[in-house]
């Protein structure tokens, strides 16, 4: 079977070190260990008497308990700690499918889950999210595509690229298909929390439904992505399954990201977390969209609902690939090209970064745009 490369993470890890300016991530501006410390009032003194030892691998109880009151009726049982989100996902994937199933996917969409069931031999059912409708999910579509050996309805929400969260009816139409053919939905959650136009979370789809496993991690609502520390919430007799693919994959997450997660996860961190985050998504969305001003009828973007990332839709001559490559070696500004999401004439820029230095790489961004569009005339 042909192996399939992660585009987006190939393309990420191929170009982003050594950049200028790196737009491309996806997640708020990193904290820095001295500020969780600082913020999360962390006694250093009895951090570091910590042995460098394997810590309990499905994940500290106190973790797992701090993790579980985030979601509605789950407890610690139900949770697995895991390195970042992609261990979780990647579990899931190899738990769940099996030869001869389809799982349902939304383009565009982060394609980690996808890229797995087709490096299983898995059909893959594309949907739709159509952007003249704040990118809806095709409903049509979606009941068309589900049978009864659809495994996984995948679901991104808060959406990366799009910044989209799914409307109550999107939500309503995934659920009822779910449950019509008896499919999981398989729910990653990373960006929830991080909301631009309100303060209420994105609700999770853990409860909503018996076959739910929603995934979640520190990289993108926290700001702390280096501590590679995420987790699944599933119900209790789907874990061991998982446990036992996690004992393959990484043995566990690290003794010390398990420590700095829990300190972040404590109520009152996490509130101030989410506030950071919040705050740098809400200014750096005001600046991305002033600066797009300046070629009025070139750029435009669906508001992003959450996340730090915008999916701008771009017109000029040349494709979405052309354009990221001649950013970097031209300007040395690092975006992502839509065709790694599946779609042509887009890029994903990541704005909730330091102001002045959001505004110098916008302002290289407009300079090529200015010339691209010179030589165009
Ligand atoms: C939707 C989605 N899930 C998972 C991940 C990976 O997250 P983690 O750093 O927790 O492994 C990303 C990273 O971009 C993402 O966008």
């Amino acid at each position: 079977m042909p192996f399939h490369p992660f585009a987006v993470e190939q393309f990420l890890s191929e170009m982003e070190h050594g950049v200028r300016f790196n737009f491309s991530e996806s997640g708020v501006h990193p904290m820095s260990y001295a500020a969780l410390f600082a913020m999360a009032q962390i006694d250093t003194e009895a951090l570091f008497d910590t042995l460098v030892d394997y810590p309990q691998v499905n994940g500290f109880q106190t973790l797992r308990e701090r993790i579980a009151a985030l979601y509605d009726g789950a407890g610690a049982e139900n949770v697995l700690v895991t390195v970042g989100a992609t261990e979780a996902n990647t579990l899931i994937a190899n738990t769940l499918l099996e030869p001869g199933d389809n799982m349902v996917v939304f383009r565009p969409t982060y394609e980690q889950m996808a890229g797995n069931a087709r490096n299983l031999g898995i059909e893959l059912r594309l949907v739709n999210l159509i952007e003249d409708e704040g990118w809806a999910v095709d409903r049509d579509a979606l009941a068309a595509s589900v049978d009864d050996r659809t495994k996984i309805i995948h679901v991104v929400n808060p959406n990366n690229p799009t910044g989209g969260v799914l409307s109550i009816a999107d939500r309503a139409a995934i659920l009822a298909s779910a449950e019509r053919v008896g499919a999981w939905i398989v729910a990653d959650e990373v960006y929830a929390g991080t909301e631009r136009a309100t303060d209420i979370p994105t609700a999770s789809f853990w409860g909503q439904e018996a076959r739910v496993i929603a995934i979640n991690s520190m990289s993108k609502a926290y700001g702390l992505p280096g501590l590679r520390l995420g987790w699944l919430v599933a119900p209790q007799d789907m874990i061991p399954a998982l446990w036992r693919r996690h004992e393959y994959a990484s043995i566990s997450a690290s003794m010390m990201s398990m420590k700095l997660a829990e300190h972040a996860l404590a109520p009152a961190t996490r509130a101030k977390l989410t506030e950071r985050a919040r705050g740098l998504i809400r200014r750096g969305f005001e600046t991305l969209t002033e600066a797009l001003q300046e070629h009025p009828g070139v750029f435009s973007v669906v508001p992003p609902q959450a996340s730090a990332m915008s999916f701008v839709k771009f017109d000029l001559p040349l494709g979405a690939e052309a354009f990221a490559l001649r950013l970097l070696r031209e300007q040395d500004v690092l975006v992502i090209p839509g065709n790694k999401f599946g779609l042509e004439g887009h890029f994903r820029f990541s704005s909730a970064l330091p102001e002045p230095h959001l505004r110098e790489g916008l302002a290289r961004l407009n300079a090529l745009t200015s010339e691209i569009l010179a030589n165009a005339g």
